[in-house]
């Protein structure tokens, strides 16, 4: 099997780009990272080690030279999946369309609920029982595009919205390098918009573990 081909879009932290470098580096883990795009030169995820490009792309070109930039390091990097992984700027159809299917994305909610940003504070706010994250294919829509995993955890009413976010960032920290690994074994595929996963039983197991 070859190698899959990651590139991951990075804005500020990184720790789930660590994650999937780490979930990379094993064995059993058919995929590589080639690429670091980040828009941010600050952002303290690109100090992590490894054997990929590091790329900065200004902030502040405006959103079309922006992406035009971001186009061309993609075009060259030809990657099978692009990470998105706290990367703070929304795509437009020119790249969306251009790597349909092949853009995905971690979100800090069980969406379609909390689209956007603050979901931990809004969660605890509307007083839900669970949150948790999801990673799903990347659309136009804002946070939206066909669901590929979801892990869920109990809210419990004397949580802070710090407290929801470590507790779920860590759950992150597992599924998103998981499903990382699914699509390197090809075990990931996508038909009209549904998203079907080779061996869900085993996926759930993993995620009912987490
Ligand atoms: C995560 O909470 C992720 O769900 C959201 O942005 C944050 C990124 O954190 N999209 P990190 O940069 O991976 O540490």
């Amino acid at each position: 099997m070859g190698m899959l081909k990651v590139v991951v879009l990075i804005s500020g932290r990184g720790s789930n780009l660590k994650a999937i470098i780490d979930k990379c580096s094993k064995k059993d883990v058919p995929a590589k990272i080639i690429g670091v795009i980040s828009n941010n030169s600050n952002a303290s995820g690109l100090k992590s080690n490894g054997k990929f490009k590091k790329i900065i792309i200004n902030n502040e070109l405006h959103k079309k030279e922006f992406e035009i930039k971001l186009q061309n390091h993609l075009k060259v990097l030809k990657p099978d999946l692009i990470c998105l992984a706290g990367f703070m700027k929304i795509l437009s159809p020119f790249i969306i369309k251009r790597w349909k299917n092949k853009i995905i994305n971690v979100h800090p909610s069980l969406l379609p609920a909390f689209k956007g940003l603050n979901t931990h504070e809004r969660a605890l706010n509307a007083g839900v029982k669970k949150s948790g994250c999801t990673i799903h294919f990347v659309d136009e829509s804002l946070d939206g595009g066909s669901i590929i995993a979801q892990v869920a955890t109990a809210i419990n009413k004397k949580m802070t919205s710090n407290e929801l976010s470590k507790k779920i960032l860590k759950m992150e920290h597992k599924i998103y390098p998981e499903i990382v690994k699914l699509f390197a074994k090809k075990e990931i595929s996508v038909k009209k918009n549904k998203v079907f996963i080779k061996d869900e039983k085993k996926l759930n197991f993993f995620i009912k573990n987490i």
